[in-house]
């Protein structure tokens, strides 16, 4: 429902929700450790990416959620517009991911990831897989045996979705982190720390043609 910031009163419960469209934007870039919720609210004693990040003040919220074991990039904001634009399928916003998955896909199943595969909710749009390398072992989940890390990129957001992806050609992830949205890249950006966007980036973001 559209409403008119500067008329409506919007309530949730009877509780008045505050929307100040003037509020000075905030982007941030985090990285995003395992173990933490991406929640803005209190989540019983359980870590929120809050935790991690600056006390702005704002309302931010997390663009697109990674589920609370997978690591890497999130941009926290208060533009709506923007996390609107960066999460909508219709935009096709590229979202990078390397996956490590246990055992050796073979070509034909990483073939199935890239042509769309039915998961329960629907088929997923092509994506682009490869293989970036193999490892031993990993030990987060306490496994043993060849596992191989895959760098996928999808732009749709179904929930688990790179997960349910990988199972769906029988491989289990073991370790998933984020690595890229858009024009943002993780780089560098040391895990559980995180830094203020550049104007420019907030700019090649907003600029993103879908
Ligand atoms: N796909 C998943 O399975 N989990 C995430 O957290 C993000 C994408």
């Amino acid at each position: 429902m559209q409403i008119d910031p500067k008329n409506d009163i919007i309530e949730v419960d009877g509780v008045q929700v505050s929307y100040n469209p003037d509020a000075k934007k905030i982007y941030i870039l985090l990285n995003k450790l395992p173990g933490y919720l991406s929640a803005c609210v209190d989540s019983r004693g359980v870590p929120t990416i809050m935790d991690l990040l600056p006390h702005t003040g704002e309302r931010l919220f997390p663009v697109g959620r990674l589920d609370k074991d997978t690591e890497g990039l999130l941009i926290v904001t208060n533009d709506g517009d923007l996390a609107y634009k960066l999460t909508h399928p219709k935009h096709k916003i590229d979202k990078t991911y390397l996956a490590w998955v246990e055992g050796i896909p073979s070509e034909s199943s990483l073939e199935k990831m890239r042509q769309g595969l039915e998961l329960e909710d629907g088929m997923t749009a092509p994506a682009d897989v490869e293989i970036v390398n193999f490892t031993d072992h990993i030990s987060r989940r306490n496994t043993s045996g060849i596992s191989t890390c895959l760098k996928i990129v999808i732009h749709e957001g179904k929930k688990r979705q790179i997960k349910r992806m990988c199972y769906a050609i029988g491989h289990k992830v073991l370790k998933l982190r984020r690595i890229q949205i858009g024009t943002i890249n993780l780089g560098d950006l040391k895990p559980g720390k995180y830094r203020y966007l550049t104007q420019e980036e907030v700019e090649s973001l907003k600029n993103i043609s879908s």
